[in-house]
């Protein structure tokens, strides 16, 4: 069959910093050796490509018999985690090392669903901050706290019960929580409804207490800073539309709020009680599994929440102890490093079967994307190679409908992740095995294609004039390997969704270390902070801004049209 190579042609793509010259040659040569073959020759010529290419662990299975890669492709790139001292650095992440060098913090959220760790276990000091004791007072607290609002033992300030929590919160603040509710909504309680704001326009806010009553809601507001534009404008209009309709006084009823900012916390007047600690060294898109998830362990109560870091904390022990070739954080980040640097996909695709996973691709936008958006090193030297892609995607099979088109006889170089259920999250087994229909047919039909001769043969059988045939049959040619991974599992519950993000926290610190960049901070998102300050004066037409032409005509504009 005929297939479009997927790698850059821009000349070959430059070394990445791990190691010898020996490991890139022998890498590109792998590389070179399969753009000369084809997924499905792969396939035809290995029967037992299935058992080689696959790994089940956790009660997930990766499946990756679907990449354009073989055996000894996977032997190079093993080499090459090894290279990177990937082993070293995992050790150090759960050690508590500094492994957020430009902030000068660990990053140990993995010690936030250590749930098992008794006191007999060895402590785990940062100075003489014992970590696991903070974490379990604090799951304590929030354990408690989110019982006494489920069961309605507390209440409003008017003695009425709690029926909607209003989740205030933005970024790692809001998309974890959010995802995590949303996928776990076959677990929620109906006593309880959770909503979410984040926007900063004020639309989401007002078409959110358009439907409650301040006397039974209940703000929970989220902040590692405390200190975020949208979250604090949020925040203050929440309080006023408690406070007109109940009074000053109902502040400490009708708020909670989670942040490592206790002045602010003051400042706003939240309660001693009702908040709850974070820290700096679980950064915002990590803190799903600290307070940040409060909104979360409402939904589903303590219980169902704590089988979410009960499962995260699974795939935590694999990361650690399994071997590389069957390690699947190590395996989804060798996977993603083939396709980005050796073929040159610059985006990549996640793709849930199953709707309650609607905000996953989201969640994962900011995880991978603030956490491997980075052009220079560890060091500060630029990078010479590529790092992160785009991450997006959207629900099979809405997905069908919309880009599929493109990514099957597009010219885009796009590799994919699809997400596969095998039961039902509703309880309608034959929707749901449509839908697996369908994800198995799509992920063949990226990887083998359908070729002209194929195309040829489909429109000969139907008895077209051959010079129709001649006409039709390149546009039907879809080239094939497109490169996808599927992640199958039982059943999207609580454990194995605290599976899925763990896997994929760990897959993109995997990439981190072999890129030698820092996931865990994320300067790029502060000049824009900055200059908004300076622009909200200007947009009221309040400050000229007299430095920069351009933009004052188009402030002029805007003043122009808002006073009308
Ligand atoms: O947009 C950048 C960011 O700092 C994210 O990293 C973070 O998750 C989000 O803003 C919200 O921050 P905070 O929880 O401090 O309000």
């Amino acid at each position: 069959m005929s297939s479009v190579p997927l790698t850059a042609t821009a000349g070959s793509p430059a070394p990445l910093p791990f190691a010898s010259h020996d490991l890139w040659q022998s890498l590109l040569s792998h590389r070179d050796r399969l753009r000369g073959s084809s997924v499905r020759a792969l396939a035809a010529a290995d029967p037992d490509r299935f058992a080689r290419l696959s790994v089940e662990a956790e009660g997930l299975l990766l499946d990756y018999s679907r990449q354009l890669l073989d055996a000894p492709a996977l032997a190079g790139l093993l080499a090459l985690v090894e290279a990177s001292s990937v082993p070293t650095a995992i050790q150090e992440l759960f050690e508590g090392a500094i492994v957020n060098g430009t902030e000068q913090r660990p990053a140990l959220h993995v010690a936030l669903r250590e749930l098992g760790v008794g006191p007999g276990t060895q402590p785990l000091r940062l100075g003489d901050f014992d970590v696991r004791a903070a974490v379990r007072t604090e799951r304590a607290r929030a354990r408690a706290f989110a019982t006494s609002v489920i069961s309605g033992s507390r209440k409003g300030a008017t003695g009425q019960r709690i029926t909607d929590v209003v989740n205030v919160g933005i970024g790692g603040s809001d998309l974890g929580p959010v995802m995590a509710t949303e996928a776990l909504k076959s677990y929620a309680n109906p006593r309880l409804r959770v909503h979410f704001v984040s926007n900063l326009d004020g639309v989401q806010f007002a078409d959110t207490v358009a439907e409650l009553e301040p006397a039974k809601t209940l703000f929970v507001i989220c902040s590692k800073t405390f200190t975020t534009l949208e979250t604090l404008t949020n925040a203050r209009l929440a309080r006023r539309w408690i406070t007109d309709k109940l009074g000053p006084n109902a502040v400490a009823k009708h708020f909670a709020a989670v942040s490592v900012n206790h002045a602010a916390m003051d400042d706003f007047g939240i309660g001693h009680d009702v908040r709850f600690t974070m820290w700096d060294w679980v950064g915002g898109r990590y803190s799903l599994w600290s307070a940040i998830g409060l909104a979360v362990e409402l939904a589903i109560g303590p219980e169902r929440f704590e089988e979410l870091l009960a499962g995260g904390h699974a795939m935590d022990r694999h990361f650690r102890t399994a071997p590389l070739a069957q390690n699947l954080p190590v395996l989804l980040g060798v996977l993603g490093v083939w396709n980005r640097n050796l073929l040159g996909c610059d985006s990549h695709a996640v793709l849930p079967y199953d709707q309650r996973l609607h905000r996953f691709p989201a969640y994962l936008q900011q995880l991978e994307m603030e956490s491997t958006g980075k052009r220079v090193r560890r060091d500060g030297r630029p990078v010479e190679w590529d790092t992160g892609p785009v991450i997006w995607g959207e629900p099979g099979s809405n997905a069908q409908h919309s880009f599929f088109q493109l990514l099957h006889q597009g010219t885009a170089r796009v590799s994919m992740d699809f997400l596969l259920p095998a039961t039902s999250s509703v309880g309608n087994q034959a929707s749901q095995d449509l839908a697996a229909a369908n994800c198995l047919a799509q992920a063949e039909a990226f990887a083998n294609g359908y070729s002209l001769e194929e195309a040829r043969a489909e429109l000969h059988g139907k008895r077209l004039e051959p010079s129709r045939v001649g006409e039709l049959a390149p546009h039907k040619v879809h080239p094939g390997d497109r490169p996808n991974s599927i992640l199958a599992f039982q059943k999207l519950d609580p454990a194995t969704l605290g599976k899925l993000v763990a896997l994929y926290e760990h897959k993109v610190y995997v990439q981190s270390v072999i890129w030698d960049i820092n996931p865990f901070d994320q300067w790029g998102v502060e000049l824009g902070k900055r200059l908004a300050d300076r622009f909200a004066q200007a947009v009221r037409g309040e400050l000229a801004i007299v430095d920069n032409p351009r933009l004052e005509a188009l402030f002029d504009r805007l003043a122009g049209w808002r006073s009308r």
